[in-house]
């Protein structure tokens, strides 16, 4: 099975990051997004970073030549040709179901479908096309660009030879694939999840101000960012959909949203996104 063209839904931070990653590995890339706005937003991201890539020697071809590759649309139908389509809009099972609805309605019969999602179980995803062995989980991690895992996430539906494809392809994304069956999170959210959660409830018991309890992640674990700098980074938003995929799941009080969380969303505080999260931006 070759993979040939690429397609990319949403030019957020993922999408974009995604669509990246596909154009830098020599993939010709269209990214669909719902205003032309935000693939201006998103692609002006990828032109920084790639002209930081090319200052710093890591890119072999020129960014001018790599940006060549991309295309942004508002129009679906011009994802008709793409051998792989990755899907990286809100975390939302309506409008997800709603977008893989109107795909399989013009992709190619034999075009794999991937969703990047935190969360959602790929195997209700899938339930919404009519290629159930065609469809997998491709799970990136922010920032894309810099970041070397992908999880490749198959449902009992999911065909060995398109399964194995996927793991190639993130291989040549310049990835290095790790291999999970459909659960709530896979592997990295379902670690990653409880702990960000926890974090917001110790500052919400006073354990520690924000910034010492970044710092002591930081300087204690040797991760390289704090658990509210990196709630921030994700997006508060992304963060409150993915607790209720997760809560919903498994039933555990450890994937609920704390209370501070839902306040912040609810004020509309997204984190770097918005200018305002557990630290101003602005
Ligand atoms: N493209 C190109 N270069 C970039 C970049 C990008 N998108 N973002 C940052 N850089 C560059 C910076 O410009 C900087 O360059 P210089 O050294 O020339 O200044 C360099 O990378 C290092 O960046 P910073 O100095 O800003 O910060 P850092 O050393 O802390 O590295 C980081 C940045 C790689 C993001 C690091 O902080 C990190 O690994 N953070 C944790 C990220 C993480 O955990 N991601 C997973 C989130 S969870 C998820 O994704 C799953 C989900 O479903 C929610
Ligand atoms: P984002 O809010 O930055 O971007 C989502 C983009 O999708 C927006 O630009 C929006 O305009 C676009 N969009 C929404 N509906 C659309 C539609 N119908 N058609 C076309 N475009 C549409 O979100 P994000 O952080 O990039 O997250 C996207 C997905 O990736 C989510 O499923 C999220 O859970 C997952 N994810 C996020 C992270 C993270 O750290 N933020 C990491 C891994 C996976």
């Amino acid at each position: 099975m070759q993979i040939k063209s690429v397609g990319v839904i949403g030019c957020g931070l993922m999408g974009s990051g995604i669509a990246q990653a596909a154009a830098t590995a020599g993939f010709p890339v269209i990214v669909l997004e719902a205003e032309q706005r935000f693939l201006d937003r998103g692609f002006t991201g990828v032109e920084r970073s790639l002209a930081k890539f090319a200052e710093k020697g890591t890119i072999t071809e020129s960014p001018d030549a790599i940006r060549a590759r991309l295309k942004g649309t508002t129009n679906v139908e011009d994802l008709a040709d793409c051998d792989i389509i990755i899907e990286a809009i809100l975390e939302n099972v309506p409008e997800k179901h709603k977008m893989y609805a109107a795909l399989e309605k013009v992709a190619k019969p034999d075009a794999i479908f991937a969703s990047n999602t935190s969360s959602i179980s790929i195997t209700e995803l899938m339930a919404a096309t009519k290629r159930p062995e065609r469809f997998i989980g491709l799970h990136f991690f922010n920032p894309v660009p810099l970041m070397k895992l992908v999880e490749v996430i198959r449902t009992i539906a999911t065909s060995d030879e398109v399964f194995e494809a996927a793991v190639d392809f993130g291989t040549k994304l310049g990835k290095v694939p790790v291999r999970t069956k459909d659960s709530s999170g896979f592997i990295v959210n379902r670690l990653l999840v409880p702990y960000l959660l926890d974090a917001i409830r110790a500052y919400e018991e006073g354990v520690g101000s924000i910034v010492d309890i970044d710092q002591a992640m930081k300087l204690g674990c040797g991760y390289p960012m704090g658990p509210f700098t990196l709630l921030d980074f994700v997006g508060l938003d992304t963060c409150y959909y993915i607790t209720h995929v997760m809560f919903d799941e498994f039933r555990e009080k450890r994937f609920a949203a704390p209370p501070l969380l839902k306040r912040m969303v609810l004020a509309g505080w997204y984190g770097r996104k918005t200018g305002k999260g557990f630290y101003d931006y602005t």
